[in-house]
């Protein structure tokens, strides 16, 4: 379903051990050691240039997704555009703030309104795996920098492109944000680069005056990432090996799970990047639940996405070689 089943690497383990006498209070802000290493990492990942950028750690990335609308202190009355099929906290999140939320993936489709104030992209994305290219990112900042609306550019799959066709690119790349970081926000997570989802490890970067914003409001809300996991992402971060191995993992087990199921006649569309397939068996997509359930195979159901996704499911690559082994064996006996 999406949770990571593998091992912290141990050099993580060791840096939140040794940062376990944390009597104080942590900084909202992050440690300078830590802003460094967000910075660092966002220049290497995201083709980001250091200078001007906004960094702030979060407790994981669904609480600033879920909060981000408030937080920005949007409201009844403004608009908040998500993908037409979505990781469901975007709309969640608008919907805390009490704004109205509209599902495109074009901004013609979002009208001439002039009350959107946030517009959330993501790539690759979750369900679908679908990567989009630099000059459609570039066109969605340019629309909302005309109109004074903000870019949340959700990245936490960034890592994990599998097609030389379909390269993930950052919003903070120069090709889409053109060098400047006004108005965008990169959301970026070590829950699946790094096996972190338990720690809650997570961070924003891009445009420094909403990056201030923010963490004037969480500094009083209470939104502080605790110390030792601050230690841990300093640690996570600098530390590329274990995410290439972890990735490797992840790499496997698509290209088997991949074979498996378009071998029992699914149909897998986009997924070139992510830890998802997204597939379908051209039926409602719980009638594909239940096909698969009845095979001891769980997979999420596509209209918990939106809509667009009745006639799909999404299987996760998150499990462990045994029961990708399991799911294989299975699939093959349909
Ligand atoms: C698209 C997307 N954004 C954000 C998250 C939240 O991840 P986390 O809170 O673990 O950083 C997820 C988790 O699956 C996700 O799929």
């Amino acid at each position: 379903m999406g949770t990571p089943v593998d091992p912290v690497p141990q050099v993580i383990r060791q840096a939140l051990a040794d940062a376990s006498d944390a009597p104080g209070y942590p900084l909202t802000a992050g440690t300078p050691a830590l802003r460094e290493a967000i910075a660092a990492w966002v220049a290497r990942a995201c083709g980001a240039g250091v200078d001007g950028l906004g960094v702030l750690p979060t407790i994981g990335s669904k609480e600033l997704v879920a909060w981000l609308p408030t937080l920005l202190g949007i409201g009844p009355g403004d608009v908040v555009v998500v993908p037409s099929i979505a990781y469901p906290t975007y709309e969640d999140g608008a919907r805390l703030a009490g704004a109205t939320t509209v599902r495109a993936d074009s901004l013609t489709a979002v009208g001439p309104t002039p009350r959107v104030r946030l517009v959330w992209v993501n790539s690759p994305g979750n369900p679908t795996g679908r990567v989009l290219p630099a000059a459609h990112l570039r066109k969605v900042v340019d629309w909302a920098r005309e109109r004074g609306a903000v870019v949340a550019s959700d990245e936490c799959y960034l890592p994990l492109g599998w097609s030389a066709d379909a390269e993930p690119v950052s919003v903070l790349s120069p090709e889409v944000c053109g060098g400047s970081y006004d108005s965008v926000l990169a959301v970026h997570s070590l829950s699946k680069r790094s096996n972190l989802a338990g720690y809650r490890a997570g961070f924003v970067a891009g445009d420094p005056r909403l990056v201030a914003e923010l963490l004037k409001v969480r500094k009083h809300a209470g939104m502080i990432v605790p110390a030792p996991v601050q230690a841990a992402m300093v640690a996570a971060l600098g530390d590329q090996a274990h995410a290439d191995t972890q990735r490797e993992r992840y790499r496997a087990r698509r290209e088997r799970l991949y074979a498996a199921f378009t071998g029992a006649g699914f149909t897998v569309e986009h997924s070139e990047a992510g830890l998802y397939l997204w597939m379908t068996r051209d039926e409602d997509c719980w009638a594909t639940v239940d096909w698969l359930a009845r095979r001891g195979i769980l997979v999420a159901a596509g209209v918990f996405y939106g809509p667009g996704g009745q006639r799909y499911v999404r299987a996760a690559l998150t499990e462990s070689d045994e029961h990708v082994a399991a799911v294989t064996g299975r699939l093959a006996e349909a």
